[in-house]
Formats: structure tokens, sequence, C-alpha cells
């Protein structure tokens, strides 16, 4: 009777462990044979590691699929030295799966991108990761009055923000000034976006924005602008010399 409930307690673990091997098996990985199999073995565990995903390995015809022949869909992961540009791919239903995103993900990542790098075939690194893809250029249109703009800023954000480089007046000591904000790669957006956020949503009205205020909230005398208003200032904030808040620091010079 012992024995008998052993058995079967032992057959439920089993089983219950070969499901769990599925699920973590769950994509199978494939490459094509140009494509040295140590780099694929270098490269997949760590990523393995890090992420606990794992693929279970097959010859051909997996769901994901290391191919030189560039995708319908798929992403540009690497380019071999002998020539060949490697893509990722996936087939099916993986193209739908978290695991497989994950992986892309990570392949052009810059810690996927440094795997890639680090890999050396007989003391020879083989792999060349692809470059990591640019980010769009946000289109600028400028398309306000500036003289507005400058004005409206000295009115009322000169309150809080250094507004003008020359002004002896330093502003508030948690509002960054005008010219080092220019500076950001995203000045533009914070720029027409401002009166969305801390603290300005609590003082500033935009006729037109959508942002509706309840005036028996805003306690300091509250500002009010139109939409118009908002492309002066950013026409007026592009005018203005950023400030250089020097390079980025290097950790690895
Ligand atoms: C009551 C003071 C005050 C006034 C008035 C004010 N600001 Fe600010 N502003 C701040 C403070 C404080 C911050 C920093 C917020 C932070 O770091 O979270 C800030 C941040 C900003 C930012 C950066 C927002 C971001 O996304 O990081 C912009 C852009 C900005 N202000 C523009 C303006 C403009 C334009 C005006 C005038 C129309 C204005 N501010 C008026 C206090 C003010």
């Amino acid at each position: 009777m012992i024995r008998k409930t052993i058995k079967l307690i032992t057959v439920a673990w089993i089983s219950a462990l070969a499901m769990g091997f599925q699920s973590a098996f769950a994509l199978s990985l494939s490459h094509e044979t140009v494509i040295p199999s140590e780099l694929v073995q270098y490269v997949v565990p760590r990523f393995s590691l890090k992420t606990r995903i794992r693929f279970d390995r097959v010859e051909s015809a997996g769901d994901i699929q290391l191919v030189t022949d560039r995708p319908e869909t798929g992403v540009e992961i690497l380019q071999l030295v002998s020539g060949e540009t490697v893509y990722v791919t996936a087939v099916g239903e993986a193209v739908e799966s978290s695991d497989y995103q994950a992986f892309v993900d990570w392949l052009v990542s810059e810690p996927g991108r440094a795997t890639i790098a680090d890999f050396e075939l007989d003391g020879q690194q083989i792999a060349i990761p692809a470059t990591a893809q640019e980010v769009a250029p946000i289109e600028m249109v400028i398309v306000g009055n500036l003289e507005n703009g400058r004005e409206l800023s000295h009115d009322h954000c000169r309150r809080c923000h250094k507004v003008d480089r020359a002004d002896k007046y330093a502003g508030i000591d948690n509002a960054p000034s005008f010219h080092a904000m220019r500076s950001f790669d995203d000045w533009y957006i914070r720029f027409s976006t401002f009166y969305a956020v801390s603290p300005h949503k609590a003082l500033i009205s935009v006729e037109g924005s959508g942002i509706e205020k309840d005036r028996a909230l805003i306690t300091i005398a509250p500002i009010d602008l139109k939409m118009d208003d908002i492309n002066d200032i950013v026409a007026f904030v592009h005018s203005l010399t950023p400030l250089d808040l020097g390079k980025p620091i290097q950790f690895n010079p």
C-alpha cells in the first residue's frame, strides 16, 4: 500500500517535472549551418542565464531561426566576418511569443551586442553586432512667434525659471534654467508639454489643451495661456543657445 502510494507520487512528480520542462523549453531554435554553432552556443546560454528563458536547440526548422537570407519579418542582429548578415526570425505563433520578443530585444541591446562582439573563434572575433537602431529624429516644425514667446516667458516663467542667460535673477532652486533645458535632446517635447506636468499643472491653464482646471484649487496667481502661446514659447526656446552641460560621463574611457 505504502509502496503503491510512493509510486503514484513519483509518477505525479515526474509528469509535473516533464510538464515544467515542456513549458521551459516551449520554443525551439535552429540556425543555418553557415552560422558557426560555437557562436550560437556562446550567445544563447548567456541570454538564458540573464532571462531564465530557455530554447530547445534543434537542427533545423525551429520556432526561432537564425538565418542569412533577409526574412520577411525579423531583425538583423549581426554580420559575420565571412560576409553574411544574420537575422533572427520566428515562425508561426512564436512570432507573438514574449520569449521570442525578449530574445530579439536582448540581441540588439547593449549587453546582447557586447556578447556577440565578445565571442572569438581561434582567437578571432567573427561576428560584428548590427549597429544600434538610430532613433528616428523628431521632425521639428517651429511655427511660433519668437518675440511673443520671449515676452510670455519673461512674464510667466521667470517667476521660477531663469529665462534669460544675462539675467542676474537665477530662478528658484529646483527649476532648471531655460538654457540648461534647451540642451536636452528632448527639449522640444518638454517645452511642448510642460503645462501637463508638475508643478505647472497646478497653476497653468492652457485653453484648448483639453486639460480642465478647478480654479478653486489654484492658490497662487494662475497663468492662462493658449495653445498658440505654447508654440511661441517653443520658438523662443529654440532660439536660445543650449548650455553646455558637458559630455556624458564615460564609464569606459
Ligand atoms: C511656480 C514655478 C514655476 C513656474 C511659474 C514655471 N515653472 Fe517650469 N518648472 C518649475 C519647476 C520646479 C520645474 C522642475 C520640475 C521637476 O524637476 O520635476 C519646472 C520644469 C519645467 C520644464 C521641464 C519639464 C520636464 O518635462 O522635465 C519645462 C519645459 C518648464 N518648466 C517650462 C516652463 C515654462 C515654459 C513656464 C512658463 C510658461 C514655466 N515652466 C513656469 C517651476 C515653474
